[in-house]
This record gives C-alpha cells, sequence and structure tokens, in this order.
C-alpha cells in the first residue's frame, strides 16, 4: 500500500432473524399469527441465536470500522422483539458505529401508538442536519419511510447512504417499497457524495435492482431505484432478504455498480438453498484512481462448525460469487464453497 492510500473495514451482516418472544394476544394480528406458525414450526430451528453469537464474536474480535445491518433483525416486529434486537445492537457496537436499514420482519404490521422503530432510531440516523419529522414522536411507518430515510453518514471516505424498503403488506406477501420521496432524496445525496469525491455506499434490505426476487417478495419500485442507480451510480450496494450470497453488476453512468447481497447471519442447519451463516467482510483501498474492494465471506462451512473464511475475492466489474456447488457434494472443496448458492427464501 502506497503513502497515498487508505484502507477502511466495512462488515455487513443481514437477516439475524433474533429468537421469537412477546407474542400475546395483545399483539394478536392475522398476519403475526401466520408467521407464529412459520416460526414454531421451521424457522426457530433454522435462525439459533448461538449461531449469529458465533458470526458477532468472530466480526467484533476483528475490529471493522464500521457494521451494516440490512435489516430483518426480528420476526413478527413486536414490541418485546424490537426492545430485544435494540439490546442485541447495543452489543453490537455504539449507534456511531452501527448502521441499520429495517426489513420486511421488522415492519411487520402497522405499529400503531407502538414506539416501534424508534427505539433503534440512533442506529438509523444522519450524521447532521435538521430534525427528520419522527424525532421525538412515535415512529409509524409514513414517518420512517417520509421522514428520517434515507440517511447519510460520512465515515472516512465513505459515505453510507441508508434507505428504508420496508413496509406493512398483507399476510403472506414479504415485499417492500421505497417511494418516490425518498428516490428524490437519495438522488441528490449520490450527487452531492459523488461530487464531493466520497465511496458511496446504499445500504437497504430488499435487492433493489428487477429480477433479483418473486413478485411476493421483490421491491416494489425496483424498476424507479434501478434507473436512480442506473444514472447517479454507487460504488456498492448493499442488501439481505433472499437469505442467498449474490453479486450482480448494475450498469449506471458512472460505471458498473456492484449490488452484493449477503445470507443470513443466523440459518444454522441446511434449510431449503440457503447457505448456513455468513457475513461479509468489505474492506476498501482507497487510491488516487478510485476504491478498491475486497470481499471476504466469513460463516459457517458446515452445521456446528467454525466461523472461518469462505472465500474472498476482489469486487471487479464482471466478477461473480463462486459457482454454486450442491451442498450434498461430499468433497472439502465442495464444502468450502457450497455456501455460495445464489437462491433462497426469506
Ligand atoms: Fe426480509
Amino acid at each position: 500500500m502506497s503513502a497515498s492510500e487508505t484502507v477502511q473495514t466495512l462488515a455487513h451482516l443481514s437477516d439475524v432473524h433474533l429468537p421469537l418472544v412477546g407474542f400475546t394476544p395483545r399483539t394478536w394480528r392475522f398476519k403475526r399469527l401466520t408467521g407464529y406458525i412459520n416460526w414454531q414450526r421451521k424457522r426457530r430451528h433454522v435462525h439459533r441465536p448461538e449461531t449469529s453469537e458465533g458470526l458477532l464474536a468472530d466480526l467484533s474480535k476483528r475490529r471493522p470500522d464500521h457494521v451494516a445491518v440490512t435489516g430483518d433483525l426480528v420476526n413478527l416486529g413486536l414490541p418485546a422483539e424490537l426492545e430485544q434486537a435494540r439490546r442485541w445492537l447495543e452489543r453490537v457496537g455504539p449507534p456511531d458505529h452501527v448502521s441499520v436499514v429495517p426489513g420486511n420482519h421488522d415492519i411487520y404490521v402497522p405499529f400503531g401508538h407502538d414506539p416501534g422503530l424508534a427505539r433503534w432510531q440512533a442506529y438509523m440516523r444522519s450524521d447532521a442536519g435538521p430534525p427528520g419529522p419522527c424525532e421525538g414522536r412515535p415512529a409509524s411507518t409514513p414517518d420512517l419511510a417520509m421522514g428520517t430515510f434515507p440517511y447519510l453518514r460520512i465515515r472516512g471516505r465513505l459515505a453510507l447512504i441508508g434507505l428504508c424498503s420496508a413496509a406493512p403488506m398483507p399476510p403472506f406477501i414479504a415485499a417492500g417499497r421505497a417511494g418516490e420521496a425518498q428516490l428524490t432524496r437519495l438522488r441528490q445525496l449520490l450527487d452531492e457524495t459523488r461530487r464531493d469525491g466520497f465511496v458511496r455506499v446504499v445500504m437497504i434490505h430488499h435487492p433493489p435492482i428487477p429480477g433479483l426476487a418473486s413478485a411476493s417478495k421483490a421491491l416494489r419500485d425496483a424498476d424507479a431505484l434501478g434507473r436512480v442507480l442506473a444514472e447517479h451510480g454507487a460504488e456498492l450496494v448493499l442488501h439481505g432478504h433472499m437469505h442467498s450470497a449474490t453479486l450482480v453488476w448494475w450498469p449506471s453512468q458512472h460505471g458498473s455498480v456492484p449490488i452484493l447481497g449477503v445470507p443470513s447471519a443466523s440459518v444454522t442447519v441446511q434449510h431449503d438453498h440457503e447457505p448456513l451463516a455468513r457475513y461479509h467482510w468489505l474492506r476498501f483501498t482507497h487510491t488516487p484512481s478510485g476504491p478498491r474492494i475486497e470481499l471476504e465471506a466469513r460463516g459457517l462451512c458446515k452445521p456446528g462448525g467454525p466461523v472461518r473464511e469462505i472465500t474472498r475475492f476482489l469486487l471487479a466489474p464482471g466478477t461473480s460469487y463462486p459457482p454454486t456447488v450442491p451442498l450434498s457434494e461430499p468433497t472439502d472443496a465442495a464444502e468450502m464453497s457450497a455456501q455460495a448458492v445464489v437462491s433462497g427464501k426469506s
């Protein structure tokens, strides 16, 4: 590394799905009942807290400059779950060290009079500027979408931009929406931070472009967000939601944009085609000619195994995640690359 180069590290984890707590008659809604049954029958065996704790311990030991958490910390958006997730976030790091965007499971139904995601607001706010409309008030969904998002945090040479794609949806629908107000502000933020020479990292729960999710799980205005990215560019977009490892290059007027999806941070046993728990370690080397971004995937290679390096490569236009290998492949090589399955369900 030359004297003119600097390095920053960013850890990305998503879809932790902490244990479901606080489902009571008072919090009952039909959609929550469907989610509760799904959790009791399947998901509680798949998303284990001891697994996400292992990833968190590994991540903490490496002392990243910043941590990005792209949603689905909880399951049914219950007040007790959101409280539990706030305590979990405090263990990940202080609010100026950790940036969060919500997922569809975090805003599962309207919050009504409950403070909802105001509990996490310190992790989802801009560095400066006038307070958003939801400051000091219960964070209803419109407030969250229209008021505090997108937020902008400057960390070294990185401009971290957080978008909210979560909104209450009918039962069995895991779709999302950004909304025109957020996209208008996003255009400004992308232009301003590019002009000022920052490396722009956009964080969102749902895949931000068309074609990466089925209709029931997709961002409903992915066409519009895809156009914003094509016209204004970004150096990196991070998302979760699909519980899979994906890297797609999206053409823009300012170079190809890597759209990077990380698997769930708590998957403990083989389930559908979902890789076992994983997080991404991103190393930015800022050079006079632009950023060089190296991706290291760390997580479980087999159920109950240690957290270790799964793969590592440079994000250069055209690169893709290692090819898919069937999870049942009985070789060591397969064990190392089996986690790169590029499909899955949330
Ligand atoms: Fe999700």
